[in-house]
């Protein structure tokens, strides 16, 4: 190797890690959301709700022509949820506007989102990717209350 060939190579490993570095910062440095395509993870067979620990779940949605599962999910204030997605049929996207996500679901594959709910209230999701004649009316949602008030009347 001359020393040409060492400065391009060294050039391209800083380059990478800048890079690299630059998508961590902007992830976790400015609470930036970096949604991530696992490539390990099976997709699942079935909707699921796991609560992790106090304030910490993760909800695994599947998404078919023309819903989500689960349908609706309700978590205390302040919770951090681990969204893990995929889909039955063909391609669908998942988008919470109030918290700026956009993920896709795809089929054979699960990609994942992390969001903290700090604001009581419904958020809607609704499926953002043109899926055929009911697409309008695919939608979910998340309810997320305050479990020191008594009457959340349900
Ligand atoms: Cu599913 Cu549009």
């Amino acid at each position: 190797m001359d020393r040409a060939e060492r400065i391009a190579l060294t050039l391209a490993g800083i380059l990478t890690t800048t890079a690299f570095l630059g998508i961590v910062f902007a992830a976790y440095g400015m609470g930036v959301m970096v949604p991530t395509s696992i490539k390990d993870m099976k997709p699942f067979e079935r909707d699921t709700v796991i609560q992790i620990s106090d304030r910490h779940y993760e909800i695994h949605y599947i998404a078919r022509m023309w819903t989500f599962f689960p349908q609706e999910v309700k978590i205390p204030v302040g919770s951090t949820v681990d969204i893990y997605l995929t889909s039955k049929d063909i391609i669908h996207g998942f988008n919470i506007h109030e918290k700026a996500v956009n993920l896709m679901a795809i089929p054979n594959a699960v990609n994942h989102v992390r969001v903290t709910f700090d604001r009581e209230g419904e958020y809607r999701i609704v499926c953002h990717e043109y899926c055929g004649i009911g697409h309008q009316m695919m939608s979910a949602k998340i309810v997320v209350y305050n479990p020191e008030v008594e009457d959340e009347g349900g």
